[in-house]
């Protein structure tokens, strides 16, 4: 009796189960996986300290070459309107700020977005729709999709759904990490999701790490030329350009910090304590001069005045090179478009290339976030070498 009903039972609940597989493949096929996404105010009780300092990403901090105030980078340094001349970032380019505003900051962008994928970096809801649309999301409507995202960067970006536990969510940085030999700490890559350089791909607009041969610039600009990647034609000049967008990530490797296991949590999120005395890593992501005692004074022996006027004597030196390699890639453009008529094909196509090489030097420093400090030494090789490629260009024109 007792067997004959277990029978019973097992083959009632392997159709069951059958019938549920069923349903769960047909499920994947139609890519309508559903994945819930736990808000961050649903956390505030479990942790307090954590959702406290996550809303001061609202604030905006100041500091002399970083912070969060949205300044106009177009009237700071009025050269911009030349070297970006054709693309997006020509028309509209603010400082970047606290987390809790990337959604809202991408929907009132006066640049273009060519599809969905402009998401991937602003919000959890992205990750949601990229399991229910599989890859046909990317090229889908921006505003479409922006109208069902409920908030900017949140703590599934890098927790999923389970507070403390990290996780990459960001499919694009798996795919360029299978490039690099190298393996990196879980407390760089969480936030190498989305501070990093990359691309849409021109036909599917899947968003594409550029890392083949590498993550130093001269990598990333082989990789766009096997890959036959260009990002514009500058109008003035006619000539093929790349853009970059933050590679804070790949300006890190490499450095003396990164040399020495330090990641951008241990600056970025420094352990603070709360009024029960005990300690918690800070989720207020913005500049470390705010927070120097608990970020750098545990290894370094100066005062915080000492380590700030250091910091700043290095930024001041990379945005002045930064500056005077801007104004020279305008000089440059001006004489390109002035000589391109006459110039002989051959000529052309090597000004051409060197004012690409030059031009994606420049930018990768110019768009780094921290003016330089993540990486002093290669943001100044950067600049020289974009400075020799102009003057070489500049020796070959009238
Ligand atoms: C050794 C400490 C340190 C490490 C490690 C570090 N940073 Fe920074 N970061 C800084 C400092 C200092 C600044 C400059 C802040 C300023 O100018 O006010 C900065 C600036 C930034 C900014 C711009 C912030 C602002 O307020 O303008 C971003 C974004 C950033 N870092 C991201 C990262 C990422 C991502 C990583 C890891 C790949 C990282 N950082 C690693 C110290 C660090
Ligand atoms: C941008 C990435 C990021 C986001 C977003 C984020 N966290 Fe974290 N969180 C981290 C990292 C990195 C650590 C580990 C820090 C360490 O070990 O120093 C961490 C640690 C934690 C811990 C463990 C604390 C401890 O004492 O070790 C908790 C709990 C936590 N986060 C909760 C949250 C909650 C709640 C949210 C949303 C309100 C959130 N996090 C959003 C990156 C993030
Ligand atoms: C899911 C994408 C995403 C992840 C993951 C992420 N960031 Fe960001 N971060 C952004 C975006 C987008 C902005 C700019 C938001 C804006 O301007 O509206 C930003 C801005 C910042 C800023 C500037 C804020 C200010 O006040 O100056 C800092 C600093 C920063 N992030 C650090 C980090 C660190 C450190 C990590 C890893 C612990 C990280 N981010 C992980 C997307 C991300
Ligand atoms: C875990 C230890 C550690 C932390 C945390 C740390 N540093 Fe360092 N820092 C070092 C070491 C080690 C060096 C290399 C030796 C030296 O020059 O003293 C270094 C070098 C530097 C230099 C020299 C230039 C360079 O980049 O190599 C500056 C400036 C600097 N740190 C600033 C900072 C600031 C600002 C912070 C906090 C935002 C910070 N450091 C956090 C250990 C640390």
């Amino acid at each position: 009796m007792r067997g004959k009903l277990n029978r019973r039972t097992s083959i009632i609940i392997l159709a069951m189960a059958t019938i549920v597989a069923i349903f769960a493949i047909a499920v994947h096929q139609d890519r309508t996986v559903e994945i819930e996404i736990i808000r961050a105010e649903a956390w505030a009780e479990q942790y307090p300290d954590q959702y406290r300092t996550y809303l001061q990403n609202e604030e905006m901090v100041r500091t002399t070459f970083g912070g969060s105030e949205p300044i106009d980078y177009l009237e700071k340094y009025p050269e911009l309107l030349t070297i970006y001349d054709g693309v997006g970032f020509s028309i509209e380019y603010l400082r970047a700020r606290g987390h809790v505003y990337a959604l809202e900051d991408v929907i009132h962008t006066e640049r273009g977005k060519p599809g969905a994928s402009c998401l991937a970096c602003k919000t959890p809801d992205y990750v949601a729709m990229e399991a229910t649309h599989g890859s046909a999301l990317y090229a889908m409507d921006f505003n479409e999709m922006a109208a069902q995202a409920h908030s900017g960067v949140s703590c599934y970006d890098c927790h999923r759904n389970e507070p403390g536990v990290l996780h990459i969510t960001r499919g694009h940085l798996e795919k360029g990490l299978s490039h690099l030999e190298e393996e990196y700490q879980m407390k760089n890559l969480v936030c190498a999701q989305c501070h990093i350089e990359y691309f849409l791909d021109p036909e599917t607009k899947e968003v594409t790490v550029p890392w083949k041969y590498g993550t130093d610039v001269a990598e990333v600009e082989a990789t766009f030329m096997e890959w036959n990647y260009i990002d514009w034609v500058h109008p003035q000049t006619g000539g093929e350009l790349y853009k970059i967008q933050h590679p804070e990530f790949e300006t890190y490797l490499g450095s003396t910090h990164q040399q020495f296991g330090i990641s951008c949590v241990d600056c970025h999120m420094p352990r603070i304590t709360n009024d029960a005395g005990e300690q918690f890593p800070s989720h207020h992501w913005t500049s470390p001069l705010k927070t120097v005692e608990a970020s750098c004074l545990g290894c370094h022996g100066e005062s915080e005045a000492e380590l700030v006027a250091e910091v700043e004597r290095l930024q001041g030196t990379v945005e002045n090179k930064t500056v005077e390699v801007s104004r020279q890639l305008v000089a440059l453009i001006e004489a390109i478009a002035g000589a391109r008529d006459t110039l002989p094909e051959a000529t052309l196509e090597e000004v051409y290339q060197l004012h690409r090489s030059a031009q994606i030097r420049w930018d990768f420093v110019f768009v780094e976030n921290s003016q330089g400090f993540h990486h002093y030494d290669k943001a100044m090789s950067y600049l020289n070498e974009a400075e020799a490629m102009i003057n070489e260009a500049m020796s070959l024109l009238p």
